[in-house]
């Protein structure tokens, strides 16, 4: 990670994510795109300041596992995007929050919290999470002596009733709006809690991106990101990150997890995420104008039985989310009337979204999670993980709104 700084520290949010981090140092002979840093390796002039740079008494590059220049700016914007309101507070930039990124959101999220657990350690969840996430706290945390006991976690009581009932819990972890039914937590209620306890919180913020939610303002202590999604936003380059208003936390024991697992963030990727950040703020708006539209659309349908979507007014979490977000995101997600034969058909007759998983890109993407993403799932666990079978998920892109109505329109008539 690099300390130097240079960006105005009261820009607004959509000047912050194209300029955000920038530093002359990443512009050599005078190139207005960063360059790309293709090396594993950076060389010293001499042995003295080899020596210095290794122990770490001058800034420097080692070996690209360790941190490379196109990590580093890609880190800091967003590290700076979450940080925003400390921003506006005039909070200076080096003390706002600190990032890592990592090759993909699940090397981040796993770094994330092993850097902070220990064997014996309990993990408080919720189940309805992203299902890699969620196999990561079913197999293979237990394997190592960690404990994860699942929450309601739309219920502040049942928060507060699993951290009285166990000791060693380090972590609580969040996910909101939670893939792929958008439930909602009460993050500030959930930090009160945790923190009462001396347990951290770790927010997954894929979803509402730092345009619509920064959990660090609401006492978060560690946020997580899949940067495949939105802040890459064009579906070209797996990422993950990890943000923390904790310099010890990132610098000390997740940098070490870093150079451990080894799961870093090859250059190209992080100069394309980079790049793709520039329109971010521009692309989330245009998200959530569309996706508001087809929640709005589905929401009078007869074929349709229910809406998740954080904006709906009569959506079980939408006055927290209105209290905790600034807007409700791209993402919304229904269940047919006609159940598991329905949700195969409209996958079948839609045109315009591509059927497939991941979300956040440009481009519109929909999915069938009961015959795709979760169809080896016992259909009861996938029940309790809030999953029927006539849910889809739909990732709302930049398209034009009435382009999208109808074909949604063509396809549910086929149904
Ligand atoms: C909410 C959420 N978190 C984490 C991930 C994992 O990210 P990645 O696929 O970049 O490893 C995903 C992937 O879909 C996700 O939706």
């Amino acid at each position: 990670m690099t300390t130097q700084s240079s960006s105005p520290s009261r820009w607004r949010f959509d000047t912050l994510a194209l300029h955000g981090g920038d530093d002359p140092a990443y512009h050599p002979l005078g190139a207005h795109l960063p360059p790309i840093f293709p090396t594993t390796t950076y060389t010293f002039p001499d042995v003295e300041t080899a020596r210095a740079t290794f122990a770490g008494e001058r800034p420097g590059y080692v070996y690209a596992r360790r941190g490379h220049p196109n990590a580093d700016l890609m880190a800091r914007k967003i590290a700076l995007l979450e940080a925003f309101d400390f921003l506006q507070d005039g909070m200076p930039e080096d003390n706002a929050a600190h990032g890592l990124v990592f090759a993909s959101g699940m090397a981040a999220i796993t770094a994330a919290i092993l850097a902070r657990a220990q064997k014996a350690d309990v993990i408080l969840a919720p189940r309805v999470i992203y299902g890699t996430t969620y196999a990561f706290f079913t197999h293979v945390l237990p394997q190592w002596g960690l404990r994860v006991v699942w929450v309601d976690q739309g219920d502040l009581d049942a928060w507060e009733r699993a951290f009285r009932e166990h000791v060693r819990v380090t972590w609580a972890y969040i996910e909101t709006p939670a893939n792929p039914t958008l439930d909602i937590t009460d993050i500030a209620g959930v930090v009160e809690i945790a923190h009462r306890y001396g347990a951290w919180v770790i927010a997954d913020n894929t979803f509402a991106t730092p345009y619509c939610q920064r959990p660090l303002a609401l006492g978060v202590d560690v946020v997580v990101h899949s940067t495949t999604k939105y802040l890459s936003g064009h579906g070209q380059a797996l990422g993950g990150a990890v943000i923390s208003r904790d310099r010890d936390y990132i610098t000390g024991p997740l940098l070490r997890m870093l150079l451990v697992l080894g799961g870093v963030m090859a250059p190209f990727e992080a100069w394309m995420t980079t790049m793709g950040m520039k329109t971010f703020a521009l692309r989330m708006a245009r998200h959530c104008e569309n996706a508001r539209t087809v929640a709005e659309y589905l929401a009078q349908h007869p074929k349709i039985a229910r809406v998740y979507y954080p904006g709906l007014p009569d959506f079980p979490g939408h006055e927290i989310a209105k209290r905790q977000m600034h807007c409700f995101g791209g993402m919304v997600s229904f269940e047919l009337k006609g159940g598991y034969d329905a949700g195969v058909r409209l996958m079948n007759s839609l045109r315009l979204p591509a059927l497939g998983v991941s979300l956040g890109k440009t481009d519109s993407i929909i999915e069938h999670p009961a015959s795709m993403t979760h169809a080896k799932i016992p259909p009861e666990e996938r029940r309790a993980m809030g999953i029927s079978d006539g849910l889809v998920r739909f990732s709302v892109g930049l398209e034009a709104a009435e382009d999208i109505l109808a074909d949604l329109d063509q396809a549910l008539a086929r149904i």
